[in-house]
C-alpha cells in the first residue's frame, strides 16, 4: 500500500465527529477503498476539555485551526468549522497556501468567496473539494463536476435545507408549531449554529450558489440570489395549499434565462403528485434538467453527522487515489462573470392570501386591481369560516380569508397589484404571496 494520508481535521462537532466515527468502524474497508491507509494525525476544536463522544486519546490537539491547516505533518486539512469569515477562511486560506489539500463542508464560505479560493486551489496544485457542502449526504457535487460534463444544464433546483424541510413537513404531518419543530431540529443536529441562515433561506441560497458554478460555470455570486425564508409561512397557508393540490417546500431555483441566470430561494407551492413535494423530514433533493441526458433527480438525507461525514469521506478518498478536479469543474480562470437575470421580470403561477376587510365591494376592487395589472385569475375563494381563524381584524372589524391562484404572469405585476390592494385599505395585514413553481 502506498503512503498514509495525514488529515489535519479541523471541528469535531457534529460533523467532525461523525466523520471520526465513520473512520474508527470502517477503517480497513476504507483504507482498502482509497488504497493506502487514513489517518487523522491531529484535531483542532474551540475546547480542547470538551467530553467527545470519540477517543482522540493519542491524537494531538492543535489549538489554532490555522496552526493545524500548515502542520508540516499532514496532507489534507479538513475544515468541519463553519463560518463564511474569521478563523475557517484563514485556516483554509494558509492550507492552499502551502499547498494542502482542503476538504470542507462550508457552504457560508465558498458561496462568498468559491472563485479567489478555487484560483488559489490551483495556484498551489491543491484539491478543494466540498461534497458535504451541497445538500448533505447527497453526492450531488460529484454528479454534476464529475457525471454530467457532456451536457448543457439549463435549470438545477431542489430542496436544499434538512431544517426547513423537516419544519414544514411536521408542521405539515402532525400540525405541531414551527418553534418547537425548530428546537427539534437543532437536538438533532441539523440546524446551523445560528438557525436563521436556516429559516431564512440563507443556507439554501449558499448552496444554490455553489450548485449554480458548478452547473452554469459561472463564478460564485451569492449577493445575487434572491432569498426569502419560510418564516411567514402559517398553518392557514398550509391548509389552503392542501385544498389547492400543493405541498409548500422551500426550494432553491437557478435557471438559465435570456436575460441572465435566475438564482432564487424562497417558498414554492409544488403539486402533491410530484416527487419532490414527497421528499418528507431532513432529506433533500437537487433536480438537474441536462440537454443529453435529460431530467435528473437525486433525493437523500440532507442535513446530520451520518450523511455529512459519508460526504466528507467521499471527497477525502478521491484525494487519497490522487484525483484533483478544478473545484467547480472547470479551471478557475474560465468561470465565468455571473450575469443576473431581474427577479420582477420572473414568470410564474402565484398563490395569493388576503385577509380581507368583511364589507362590500372589497372583493370586486381586489379583482379589479388584479385585472388592471393583466394578472388573471384560475380561482378566487373566500376559506370557510372553520379554516379562517381569527375573524375578527383590528379594531375588531369583521375579515374574511380570500386565497387567489393566479395563470402565469410576472413578479413585478403581482408586485404592483399587492402593493396597490394594500394602499386601498380592504386588507388587515400584509398579503402572503407564495410562486408556484412549474415542474
Ligand atoms: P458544530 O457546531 O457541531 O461543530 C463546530 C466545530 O467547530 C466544533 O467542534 C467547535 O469546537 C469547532 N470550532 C468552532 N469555532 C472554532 C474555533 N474558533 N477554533 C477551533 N474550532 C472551532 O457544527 P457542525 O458540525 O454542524 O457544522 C460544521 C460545518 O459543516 C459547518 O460549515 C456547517 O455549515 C457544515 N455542515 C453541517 C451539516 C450538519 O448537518 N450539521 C451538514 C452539512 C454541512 P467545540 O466542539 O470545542 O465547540
Ligand atoms: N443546516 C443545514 C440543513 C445543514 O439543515 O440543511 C446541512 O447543510
Amino acid at each position: 500500500m502506498a503512503d498514509r494520508l495525514k488529515l489535519g481535521l479541523a471541528g469535531i462537532g457534529t460533523v467532525g465527529g461523525g466523520l471520526l466515527r465513520l473512520l474508527e468502524a470502517r477503517e480497513a474497508v476504507l483504507d482498502a477503498r482509497a488504497s493506502r491507509p487514513i489517518e487523522v494525525v491531529a484535531v483542532s476544536a474551540r475546547s480542547r476539555r470538551k467530553k467527545r463522544s470519540v477517543d482522540l486519546s493519542g491524537v494531538r490537539f492543535v489549538a489554532d485551526p490555522v496552526a493545524l491547516a500548515t502542520d508540516p505533518e499532514i496532507d489534507v486539512f479538513v475544515e468541519l468549522i463553519g463560518g463564511e469569515e474569521g478563523v475557517a477562511k484563514d485556516a483554509v486560506e494558509a492550507a492552499l497556501r502551502a499547498g494542502k489539500h482542503v476538504v470542507t463542508a462550508n457552504k457560508a464560505l465558498l458561496a462568498h468567496h468559491g472563485a479567489a479560493l478555487a484560483a488559489l486551489a490551483e495556484k498551489h496544485g491543491a484539491a478543494l473539494n466540498f461534497e458535504a457542502a451541497v445538500a448533505g449526504g447527497i453526492p450531488v457535487v460529484k454528479v454534476i463536476r464529475e457525471g454530467l460534463q457532456g451536457n448543457d444544464i439549463t435549470r438545477v433546483y431542489g430542496i436544499l435545507n434538512g431544517t426547513c424541510n423537516y419544519i414544514l413537513t411536521r408542521m405539515e404531518r402532525d400540525g405541531r408549531s414551527f418553534a418547537d419543530v425548530l428546537k427539534e431540529a437543532q437536538e438533532q443536529g441539523y440546524a446551523e449554529a445560528d438557525p436563521t441562515f436556516d429559516i431564512g433561506g440563507f443556507d439554501t441560497a449558499h448552496k444554490l450558489a455553489l450548485l449554480t458554478s458548478l452547473a452554469f460555470s459561472t463564478r460564485t455570486k451569492f449577493d445575487a440570489v434572491y432569498v426569502e425564508g419560510i418564516e411567514t409561512i402559517t398553518p392557514a397557508d398550509i391548509e389552503a395549499a392542501d385544498d389547492l393540490g400543493y405541498r409548500i417546500k422551500l426550494l432553491g431555483v437557478a435557471l438559465r434565462t435570456d436575460s441572465g441566470i435566475e438564482q432564487r430561494v424562497h417558498p414554492t407551492m409544488v403539486p402533491k403528485d410530484t416527487a419532490i413535494a414527497n421528499v418528507d423530514g431532513v432529506s433533500n433533493c437537487v433536480a438537474i434538467d441536462g440537454d443529453y441526458v435529460g431530467d435528473v433527480m437525486l433525493i437523500g438525507p440532507g442535513a446530520g453527522g451520518g450523511p455529512t461525514a459519508s460526504a466528507v469521506m467521499s471527497d477525502i478518498i478521491d484525494i487519497a487515489r490522487g484525483g484533483i478536479l478544478p473545484t467547480f469543474g472547470i479551471k478557475a480562470k474560465h468561470l465565468r462573470p455571473y450575469k443576473k437575470a431581474q427577479m420582477r421580470a420572473h414568470e410564474g403561477g402565484y398563490y395569493i392570501r388576503l385577509s380581507v376587510y368583511d364589507r362590500s365591494g372589497a372583493f370586486a376592487a381586489i379583482a379589479q386591481r388584479m385585472a388592471t395589472h393583466g394578472i388573471s385569475l384560475e380561482s378566487i375563494v373566500q376559506r370557510r369560516p372553520e379554516a379562517d381563524p381569527g375573524r375578527k381584524g383590528r379594531r375588531g372589524r369583521d375579515k374574511a380569508t380570500v386565497v387567489m391562484v393566479t395563470h402565469e404572469t410576472t413578479e413585478a405585476a403581482v408586485r404592483k397589484a399587492l402593493a396597490a390592494i394594500e394602499r386601498d385599505g380592504h386588507v388587515d395585514a400584509k398579503p402572503q404571496m407564495i410562486r408556484i413553481e412549474k415542474l
